[in-house]
């Protein structure tokens, strides 16, 4: 039988934690054959909590789950770590500037980058959830020097996941219609969820609607979904995130020919090297790649340069921080 394979999940005791953990546990984020051991790491105040989510996880049975670890020390959570899901994150209050935000990740994202570089196994995976997720990928990536860069990775899936879902109710048709999805960008207003390249039975989705929808209706719904979220629920997006959080990592490991990533940029696309942003990307042997030749219109064109200069000014910021 297979060695179980070491999962941490940071923010444990969080609605994504409590989501996402028993999903984890239940073997349909690496596959129904594959042993888990989970690591749950929680800032001191919230151990008990995440030692009680802990319990349900025993009280579950789960024939895949190995063990159980929570802990407070980022340098236990991370030892000999295969997948590291980057949840728990500092998030933006009434009053604070984007620099006080990042300065408030930094703090988080450093320290567990070099407790990744230092602890954990070769094969790492990282996943960044927690916002800015771009950014705080990069922070952590940045002190994990040992690591190759390209393990680094944030969460666009939920954002094509509802780009998926917006589409497939306008044009009335399954989900499962749609091929070839695309978000650009930055997870943040600034994202573009393109559809210039997307197919429904084989014809282009941007020519299935019409550009009116597409510019006003379609792209603010996927952009601003996550606030009417928050409008509706009195809570952030928590089970979706999951959700995607668990599609972004089987599809790493598992293989897919088309989906959304936040990877880091090698320069396609006109998107400054370095920067982790979503892209169309295919996963092959364990290991995204960018999806090439797509021709990019003028449309896309100015949408995709936006979103990349959104990054490259968190990146100065968290330059000038002296945080990478
Ligand atoms: P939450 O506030 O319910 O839970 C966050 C947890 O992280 C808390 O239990 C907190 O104690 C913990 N935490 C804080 N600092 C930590 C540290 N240094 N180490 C370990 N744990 C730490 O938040 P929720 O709803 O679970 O969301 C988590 C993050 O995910 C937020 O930043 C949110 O903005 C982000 N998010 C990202 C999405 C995406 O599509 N990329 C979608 C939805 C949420």
């Amino acid at each position: 039988a297979q060695s179980p394979v070491k999962v941490t999940v940071t923010g444990a005791a969080g609605q994504i934690g409590y989501a996402l953990l028993f999903r984890i546990a239940s073997g349909q984020l690496l596959g129904a054959d594959v042993p888990v051991k989970l690591s749950l790491l929680e800032i001191p105040q919230a151990v008990k909590a995440a030692e009680g989510t802990a319990m349900e996880l025993d009280d579950c049975a789960f024939p895949l789950l190995s063990g159980i670890e929570v802990t407070a020390d980022p340098n236990v959570a991370f030892d000999g770590t295969n997948v590291a899901l980057l949840v728990g994150a500092r998030p933006r209050t009434a009053g604070m500037e984007r620099g006080d935000l990042l300065q408030a990740n930094g703090g988080i994202f450093g320290p567990q980058g070099k407790a990744i570089n230092d602890h954990a196994a070769d094969d790492i995976r990282v996943l960044v959830v927690g916002n800015p997720a771009n950014t705080n990928s990069l922070i952590a990536q940045q002190h994990a020097p040992d690591v190759p860069a390209e393990r680094f990775t944030a969460m666009t899936r939920l954002d094509h996941n509802r780009a998926l879902s917006q589409l497939a109710a306008k044009l009335q048709v399954p989900v499962t219609e749609i091929k070839k999805m695309t978000i650009w960008g930055n997870h943040s207003a600034t994202q573009y969820p393109d559809l210039f390249h997307a197919e429904v039975g084989g014809k282009i989705a941007a020519e299935l609607v019409d550009e009116a929808w597409l510019r006003d209706t379609f792209i603010p719904t996927v952009a601003k979904r996550g606030a009417a979220i928050i409008e509706a629920r009195g809570a952030s997006s928590a089970a979706s995130a999951a959700n995607a959080a668990i599609d972004h990592v089987f599809d790493w490991v598992n293989g897919t020919e088309w989906t959304s990533a936040a990877i880091p940029s090698d320069g396609s696309y006109g998107v400054p090297e370095g920067i982790i942003s979503s892209f169309p990307v295919a996963s092959r042997n364990g290991k995204w790649e960018i999806i090439q030749g797509l021709e990019i219109n003028a449309f896309s064109r100015e949408r995709i340069d936006a979103s990349a200069r959104e990054l490259e000014e968190e990146r100065a910021a968290v330059r000038e921080l002296g945080l990478i």
